[in-house]
């Protein structure tokens, strides 16, 4: 006596041989139909054949590949994926090779005090009287003397500290009125200028300015008026 029990199966295992015990199996796949399998087994009631009916649903070859909108849509999310991140790592390393920000258009840079703060003129001269002379932060990060002229105003020219010898920088001896460099004794001016060696030249001079009340030095490229010949650092 045989019985007929449907299920329902994939394509793939319709197809498989190990399926069926004594795989009598018909397999007719189509793409585009329900595909049927039937098979017959011992194992009926009064040991007779038992036959199973299976069948499976296939899906259109053309329903398996997504429509162009959801691939464009894929490929968006794809590339938001990839160039997000991108971008994070791009943005610093592009920004180290930029110079630190302060600079104007005249190539000039804000002066900084000793804690990193720009300097406003009128501040400034609350707290520094005539003759002063104070180390700044200037271009490229020089240590750059910001000079009160007895007027109690800021002098029109910053002094670069860099000592023209081996490179110390050179400290204001209020005492002497000069810049004496303690490595190996050059001694300058109150303006830069060198009046003793072993330097061989005067200290560098920038140009001071104010802009909207901030002290701006601005490279010096013009004659150097203390000794009226063409600046050496240019
Ligand atoms: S480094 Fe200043 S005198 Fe030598």
């Amino acid at each position: 006596m045989a019985s007929s029990t449907p299920c329902r199966l994939s394509p793939s295992q319709l197809c498989s041989s190990k399926s069926g015990i004594f795989a009598q199996a018909v397999c007719a796949l189509n793409p585009n139909r329900v595909n049927v399998v039937v098979r017959k087994e011992r194992g009926g009631a009064g040991g007779g054949m038992r036959v199973i009916r299976c069948q499976a649903a296939s899906v259109p070859a053309n329903d398996r590949v997504p429509d162009m909108g959801k691939r464009k849509l894929m490929n968006l999310i794809l590339l938001g994926a990839v160039s997000l991140p991108t971008g994070f790592m791009l943005v610093p390393y592009l920004a180290f090779f930029v110079p630190p920000g302060g600079g104007n258009a005249s190539g000039g840079t804000v002066a900084k005090d000793a804690l990193g703060n720009d300097i406003i003129a009128s501040e400034w001269l609350k707290k520094h009287g005539p003759g002063d002379r104070t180390l700044t932060q200037g271009l490229k990060g020089d240590p750059t003397y910001l000079i009160v002229e007895n007027d109690r105003t800021l002098a029109t020219y910053g002094i670069n500290a860099v000592c023209t010898h081996l490179g110390c920088v050179v400290p204001w001896n209020k005492a002497e009125n000069k810049f004496i460099c303690p490595c190996h004794g050059s001694q300058y001016n109150s303006q830069g200028k060198v009046v003793r060696g072993p330097a061989p030249l005067s200290l560098a001079l920038v140009h001071c300015d104010i802009d909207d009340e901030k002290v701006i030095f601005v490279p010096w490229t013009e004659t150097d008026f203390r000794t009226g010949e063409a600046p050496w650092w240019v």
